[in-house]
């Protein structure tokens, strides 16, 4: 057999294999990515050689329908799309389908469903299959959120099949991964695998459950009388169907191009998962006239984004220690690339949450990167197990200083360090964090500097013992260390090609003279000195003390002698400080080595009350003026309280809640109540970045 024929049947046998794990057993042994490419490599091979091998499969829909549900013979083919994954792809296929107008809209990663309706009652759900047989699944449909048993207003037609997506919103998807852990079941690997299994539960009750929601984005059989896909929409909304309120009908190519950027940017912000943009012609009889393929109909694409989900195997759960101590297991991973870049640490956040996504060290993992947010492990493949795999066990010790771990109050689920003043990798974090943006924004204390100038090669030449040192650092302390290059997500040294840490010389040229580093570090210090009170109390990393607690300290107070002067009741009475925060400064004062830490800064002739300059535009001219902002989910370049800081340095408010006087919503990735407040709101939603490009250069 010629070469390529064997190619073609070890592909269709690998095809058919993974085909059948995500259809029946709702499993990805593989990624969609991967997926996608061995189709694709059939696809051309099956079309170079049409003879002697049968029907070819890549013109085959989904797969055969399962054995548990009835079988149901679908009125209308249910047909697949095809894929362009560039501007090239997509601009070839304008050019074949001609002129618009297109309607876009999302392309959701969930489950295909057709729902038929007679004289507007729900008789009838059933899955894909193989697009002419799916499976019947009505009763569990019936408990999908939204679908309506029976249709809004009157005159229906006699008979209509309404398709759409079934799946889960991604925060749904991790309560119900927990729930099902809690109770010994076994964890779905991603959400979309989530969805099917759901749906296909032999106990409708099972599926009542699980909080499922459905976008209807189609129809087959249908005899309502409409010209246009988005009048199709309109029609379906009218009857109370759930339809996607992120679609746009736009005349030319290049609109429809620059549709696919947006939501490409604002992908991190969905609440559930999409796989890219799905373009129809919006005319209904250039529809017609167009036809389909036997798979798929030529007046409509899929634009796929890159995926956003990839397979890898987690080989180890360490614990990285946090500046106030907190103790955060997080994944060591077989480095893979996704999203562009490439992965190799996760964090986990805590030990309920290891245990709530049921992964095992040793598992095949999910692991989910949106954009440029931090990756997330989704849950483990189960059926990849052979039975070598081990729970993580949350460690006693603190990994960096063997102290005690336990948690700062009863019933914390965090667990702290309990060596606050010397553990090293507090300290380190502590000293970073005064060098960056949110704190007092030094250039050259950056995480490797904090990491040499706390944990040197040499300890003894150690010139920072506690945050007291800091400004009293002289060029004479600097020269001397050599660093370990650590790594700024665990802290974990890094290797060279010997397997030995890498070690540099840090603040020292190899002619014996002051590195660059070395002298603006101190230059920078200098500065440091005389920077805001609100961002000298921030930087001394105490709980709960962001900077919008630390601004009205600073106001109220005016200097470091009456805030630490002041009584628990005198500092929660102020404004956006209360009880928590009160005891909290406290309670740190009380320490003699934190009071020290003062002490020697003032010595160091750091300015510890408010200087008479303000900093930045005045509240009244500034970018944000008047506005109240809110932001929510998880930030990736810096903490949420830095982007607060910002708003509040441009003149606006940052506001704790969204309410429809909220200018807009700074939304990032696990994002909840508030971005689905602002949507109901019609508030405007954007990303971190496009906050950031916001910004006065
Ligand atoms: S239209 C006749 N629109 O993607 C064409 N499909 O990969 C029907 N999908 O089978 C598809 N979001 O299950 C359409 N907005 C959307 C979609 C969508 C997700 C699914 C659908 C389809 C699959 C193809």
């Amino acid at each position: 057999m010629p070469n390529q024929l064997i190619r073609i049947k070890e592909l269709r046998a690998l095809v058919e294999k993974y085909r059948d794990a995500y259809y029946q057993q709702d499993q990805s042994l593989i990624s969609d990515a991967e997926y996608d490419l061995l189709e694709q490599e059939l696809k051309k091979l099956e079309a170079l050689e049409p003879q002697g091998l049968g029907d070819p499969l890549t013109t085959k829909v989904g797969s055969g329908s399962g054995s548990v549900f009835d079988p149901v013979i679908h009125g209308q083919k249910m047909m697949s799309l095809d894929n362009v994954f560039d501007t090239e792809g997509f601009l070839a296929w304008a050019e074949r389908v001609g002129p618009g107008p297109y309607l876009c809209e999302p392309k959701i990663d969930g489950l295909a469903v057709s729902l038929t309706y007679k004289d507007g009652v729900l008789v009838r759900a059933a899955t894909r299959g193989d697009g002419e047989v799916g499976e019947d699944i009505t009763q569990n449909a019936m408990t999908i959120q939204g679908v309506p048993h029976r249709l809004s207003g009157d005159n229906h037609p006699e008979l209509v099949e309404v398709r759409g997506e079934v799946f889960f919103e991604l925060e749904d998807f991790a309560k119900l991964n927990a729930r099902i852990v809690s109770q010994g079941g076994k964890p779905f690997a991603n959400p979309r695998n989530s969805a099917s299994g759901s749906l296909r539960q032999k106990d409708p009750a099972v599926s009542a459950s699980r909080p499922l929601k459905m976008l209807v984005h189609g129809f087959g059989v249908w005899s309502a009388d409409v010209v246009s896909q988005s009048a199709v929409y309109q029609k379906l909304t009218k009857w109370g169907l759930p339809t996607t309120k992120r679609y746009q009908v736009l005349e030319t190519p290049k609109l429809v191009l620059a549709f696919i950027a947006e939501l490409e940017a604002t992908r991190p912000t969905i609440e559930h998962e999409i796989d890219g943009v799905v373009i129809k012609v919006d005319d209904l009889a250039t529809q017609e006239m167009l036809g389909s393929t036997s798979r798929a109909p030529r007046w409509a694409i899929a634009h796929k984004y890159p995926p956003e989900q990839i397979n890898t195997k987690l080989l180890d759960i360490k614990v990285s220690i946090g500046r106030t101590g907190r103790a955060t297991p997080f994944a060591v991973l077989v480095p893979a690339v996704v999203a562009g870049s490439q992965v190799e640490f996760a964090t986990l956040h805590n030990q309920e949450q290891v245990k709530s996504k049921g992964v095992l060290i040793g598992d095949t993992v999910v692991l989910r990167k949106a954009g440029d947010v931090i990756p997330e492990i989704l849950g483990p493949v189960v059926s990849l197990r052979d039975g070598s795999e081990r729970a993580f066990v949350m460690p006693s010790k603190c990994p960096e200083c063997q102290a005690k771990l336990g948690p700062a109050s009863l019933g914390d689920i965090d667990l702290r360090c309990t060596n606050s003043k010397s553990c090293p990798a507090q300290l380190r974090e502590r000293i970073a964090y005064i060098g960056s943006r949110a704190a007092l924004d030094i250039e050259a204390l950056g995480y490797v500097s904090a990491s040499a100038l706390t944990n040197p090669v040499e300890p003894e030449v150690a010139p920072i013992l506690s945050e007291a040192d800091l400004f009293s650092l002289t060029i004479e302390k600097l020269l001397p260390i050599k660093a370990k290059v650590v790594d700024v997500d665990t802290g974990l040294a890094k290797k060279d090609a010997d397997g030995n840490d890498k070690v540099v010389d840090f603040f020292r040229k190899k002619n014996g003279e002051p590195s660059e580093v070395a002298i603006k570090l101190l230059a920078n210090l200098e500065v440091a000195k005389t920077k805001p009170l609100w961002r000298l109390l921030v930087s001394l990393s105490i709980r709960h003390v962001g900077p919008v607690a630390a601004r009205a300290l600073a106001d109220n107070f005016g200097s470091f002698r009456a805030i630490f002067e002041a009584s628990q009741e005198q500092l929660a009475e102020v404004d956006g400080v209360g009880p928590t925060l009160a005891k909290s400064i406290t309670g740190w004062y009380l320490e003699d080595w934190h009071r020290q830490i003062i002490t020697s800064w003032e010595a160091a002739g750091v300015q510890l009350s408010n200087p008479l300059h303000k900093e930045g535009p005045s509240k009244a001219d500034g970018l944000f003026a008047g506005l109240s902002i809110v932001v929510t989910g998880s930030m990736e370049t810096m903490t949420r309280e830095a982007i607060e800081s910002l708003i509040i340095e441009n003149g606006g408010k940052a506001s704790s809640s969204v309410s429809k006087n909220t200018a807009f919503l700074v939304a990032g990735p696990g994002a909840g109540s508030k971005l689905t407040k602002a949507e109901s709101l019609d508030v405007l939603v954007i990303t971190e970045a496009q906050f950031l490009d916001k910004l006065p250069a």
